[in-house]
Parts: C-alpha cells; sequence; structure tokens
C-alpha cells in the first residue's frame, strides 16, 4: 500500500503536527474545490441539481463514515453549530438540569449558558481523574438532570473517555447523551450504531480533514423529530417544490434532519472539497489511519527525552489518543520552543501553556524524527 503522505501536500520542507488545530486536505479535494470555483465562473454550470445533489451526497459520505442512515446527518459549518442546536432546540423546562464538564473545550461550555437565562440548571462536573467516568456521572446526576453534553477527547489535555460506559449510564438514568467528537472522529472510528449516543457533532477542518467553515451533527430521528427551535430556512421549506412555485409559505414540519441543515445549505465550495476528503478517509478506513497516528504516537513518545521534558497527555497505550501534550521541565521555556519548532518549519500548537504535537495520517516517521531531533536538542 503506498503512503497516505503521498495523496496529500506537497508539503515542500514544512512539517505540520498539528490536526488538532487543522487538519491537511488530500489533493483529492483540491480537484473538487477547483470544480466547485468553475460552477461559479460559469453560472450555466450551477444547475439545480447541484443545489439538491451535493448536500446529498457530503450526507451520504458522512453516514457511511459513523454508520448511520444519512437522512440523520444535519449539515453544518462547525461543531458548534450542533451544540447550539441542542441547547435551543431540546425542549427544557424550567429547573430541568444539564451537565457539562469542567474545563471542557469553549463550544461545548457557553453554547448552554445561555439557558440559565431562562431558569434551566446548567452544572460543570469536574472529574476525579483526568478524563470523565462512570462514577463521576452517577455522582453528579439528580431528579432535575435531563442531559450530560461532553466532549470524547479533549484537545487539551489528549485524554478520552469511555463513551460506551458513560452513555450506557447516561440511558439507564433516563439522560440524553450528547457528545463532540471532534478531536477524535477522522483519527479514530466512532461509530454511532455501536455507541449508546443520542447525538454527536464534529467540525470538518480538523481531523476530518475538510475546509474551514465545516462540521455536520448527527441525531437520532425521534430526537430531531422533537426539537423547538424556529429554523426554517426558505429553500428548505421548499420542500419537492419546483422553483418557479416560491410563494405558498409553508412551513414543512416532519421533514427530519434538513429541518435544521445550515442556512447556504448547498456550499458547494466547501462542501464539494468536503466530501472529497471524507470518502478519501473512509477508503482509506480508520481502523488504518488510527494505527498509523499511534505508531506515530508512541515513536514520540518513545524518543522523547525524558530528562527534558514531562508529558502530560496519556503514556499508557490503552490510553493514548493522537493528541500529545508536553512541557519543558523549565515550563516558561515552552514558549520559545514553540517559536523555535516554527523556525525550523516544524508546526505545532501552543495551548495553555503546553506543547501540543497532534499527528495525523499525512505524517510520517521522519516527521516525528526531525520534531524529536530539534526537540531533544534543546
Ligand atoms: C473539542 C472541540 N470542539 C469544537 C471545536 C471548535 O470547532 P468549531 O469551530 O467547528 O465549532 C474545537 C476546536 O479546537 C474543539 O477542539
Amino acid at each position: 500500500m503506498k503512503p497516505f503522505v503521498d495523496d496529500f501536500g506537497p508539503f515542500h520542507d514544512k512539517t505540520w503536527i498539528n490536526a488538532s488545530s487543522i487538519g491537511a486536505m488530500p489533493r483529492v479535494a483540491l480537484k473538487a474545490a477547483e470544480e466547485a470555483i468553475k460552477l461559479n465562473l460559469q453560472p450555466y454550470r450551477l444547475s439545480e441539481a447541484v443545489f439538491v445533489e451535493s448536500p446529498k451526497q457530503l450526507k451520504t459520505a458522512l453516514g457511511k463514515l459513523i454508520g448511520a442512515p444519512e437522512e440523520e446527518i444535519i449539515l453544518g459549518n462547525s461543531a458548534t453549530y450542533g451544540i447550539h442546536l441542542w441547547a435551543n432546540g431540546i425542549p427544557l423546562r424550567k429547573g430541568d438540569e444539564v451537565l457539562l464538564v469542567k474545563g471542557d473545550f469553549p463550544a461545548s461550555i457557553l453554547s448552554w449558558l445561555y439557558l440559565r437565562k431562562r431558569g434551566i440548571i446548567v452544572r460543570e462536573i469536574e472529574p476525579e481523574g483526568h478524563a470523565l467516568d462512570v462514577t463521576d456521572v452517577i455522582k453528579a446526576i439528580t431528579p432535575a438532570t435531563k442531559i450530560l453534553n461532553a466532549t470524547w477527547v479533549d484537545s487539551f489535555t489528549g485524554y478520552q473517555f469511555d463513551a460506551k460506559a458513560i452513555g450506557k449510564s447516561c440511558h439507564e438514568h433516563d439522560l440524553l447523551f450528547l457528545l463532540n467528537v471532534t478531536q477524535g472522529l477522522g483519527g479514530q472510528p466512532f461509530n454511532v450504531s455501536k455507541h449508546p449516543v443520542d447525538a454527536i457533532t464534529c467540525t470538518g477542518y480538523k481531523w476530518l480533514c475538510g475546509p474551514y467553515g465545516t462540521g455536520f451533527a448527527w441525531m437520532k430521528r425521534d430526537l430531531i423529530d422533537k426539537l423547538d427551535y424556529n429554523q426554517t430556512y426558505w429553500l428548505a421549506m421548499q420542500g419537492d417544490r419546483e422553483m418557479d412555485k416560491m410563494r405558498e409559505y409553508q412551513i414543512l414540519s416532519n421533514i427530519g434532519a434538513p429541518q435544521y441543515d445550515v442556512f447556504g445549505t448547498a456550499n458547494f465550495f466547501n462542501f464539494l472539497p468536503w466530501t472529497e476528503s471524507i470518502k478519501y478517509l473512509h477508503e482509506q478506513g480508520l481502523d488504518q489511519i488510527n494505527n498509523h497516528n499511534a505508531k506515530l504516537v508512541d515513536q514520540f513518545l518513545t524518543g522523547l527525552d525524558s530528562s527534558k521534558y514531562t508529558i502530560h497527555s496519556p503514556q499508557a497505550k490503552e490510553d493514548r489518543t493522537a493528541i500529545i501534550l508536553i512541557s519543558h521541565r523549565e515550563p516558561e521555556r515552552n514558549k520559545t520552543i514553540f517559536k523555535h519548532l516554527q523556525e525550523e518549519n516544524i508546526f505545532i500548537a501552543f495551548r495553555e501553556g503546553l506543547l501540543r504535537f497532534s499527528p495525523h495520517l499525512y505524517n510520517t516517521t521522519k516527521d516525528i524524527e526531525r520534531a524529536l531531533e530539534i526537540l531533544n536538542k534543546i
């Protein structure tokens, strides 16, 4: 099998180990982006079929990736889009409670805080260990709790929780389990039919190698039908009607996911290339990608000079993800090291004072060697 990297770049002499921030698109996406631009250069090519087909094809590709019917995929422009839909659309009454996780990514916290104005209790669970576990959840549940909203892989720590166990526990207590899979899906598989989850949300531009301004949510059909949210995008309300009939002003209900797709749903500049990225990832196999990334993480952790650095992300093989956080033993030097790596054409992220490395399928053992060489020399 040819290496994944052959389908990416060229990166020239630059090394991008930063999928947690932005994932590189495969070259097949470039071709699709060029096609999309041509549609607007010559608008006579922009048929009504493009408007219908481009979101549909993306939904089919995403559905295959996560093991869901395409009718349950909601197209967004971010991971935040899905969370906002849940926070504003899932019916909750005064006194109901939503559980969040302390220290979670801002999108998973801020989107819910507004509900406090409506008398809904929004409370943060503080996990006892590095990641949320079933005991933390059970201890936090009260008779008023209706929802747990959490993030599977933590972008600040690289820890991941057991979504199956936590989902099971939520369902045993009649809670909806809403999961942000942004930092996991794409680097590893996540199949909704194998997890007790009610909804997931995911950004497109990180591990799913899409353009910025993409994302999707999946929700169980019965949950979609329960949403109570004023989203009546005129094109979605058009339904199957021809475009020569637009002034019937009907609100279609029970059309499922399409009712909640982001406005401008046929966003072909973004969605055509992203569809190719998703198909590409699916063809390569998320298990294979996960194995590839795990090998690079292992190479990094094994090769890092432990007399100089401490590792903040999980070290035990069974706990690791593709997100590594380290600190120099003199943490005040981290920012300078980050800049030094950049000068050496190695691009990573600097988060909460730590150095974050997140290798993805287009990275190679050479990339890791280069990074280690520079780090260990410091
Ligand atoms: C866990 C998590 N959720 C959401 C986001 C933001 O995604 P978006 O900008 O698509 O809402 C990030 C970005 O780093 C993230 O790490």
